[in-house]
């Protein structure tokens, strides 16, 4: 866990993060990830699936999945109200 202000803490996934996740998702992409994808890269990635948190709240999600010879990242979401911060 990394806290970097008072509210702000960056915490790796775990399942039970899900629901808010998949919410936040819904939100930023018009083309969302389903949560059976995210749940997959969640396993391959215990590491690099991480997820911001406000007051207990997922505010951001980012994805860097392993690939062969590089790490990609797949995908990273801000909620809206929590952007530019
Ligand atoms: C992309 C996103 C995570 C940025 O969140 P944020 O809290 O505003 O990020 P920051 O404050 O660190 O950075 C804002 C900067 O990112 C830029 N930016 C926003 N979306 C971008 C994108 N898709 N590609 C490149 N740059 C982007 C903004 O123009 C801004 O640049 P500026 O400071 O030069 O004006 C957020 O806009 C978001 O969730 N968007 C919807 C999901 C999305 O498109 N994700 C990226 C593709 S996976």
């Amino acid at each position: 866990m990394i806290n970097l202000s008072s509210e702000l803490q960056i915490d790796q996934f775990r399942p039970s993060d899900m629901a808010q996740v998949v919410e936040l998702e819904q939100l930023c992409f018009k083309d969302p990830y389903p949560w059976w994808l995210l749940s997959e890269l969640a396993h391959r990635n215990p590491e690099t699936f991480v997820i911001a948190k406000v007051n207990d709240r997922i505010v951001g999600y980012a994805i860097i999945d392993h690939w062969e010879e590089h790490y990609h990242l797949v995908s990273i979401a801000v909620h809206p109200g929590n952007r530019r911060t």
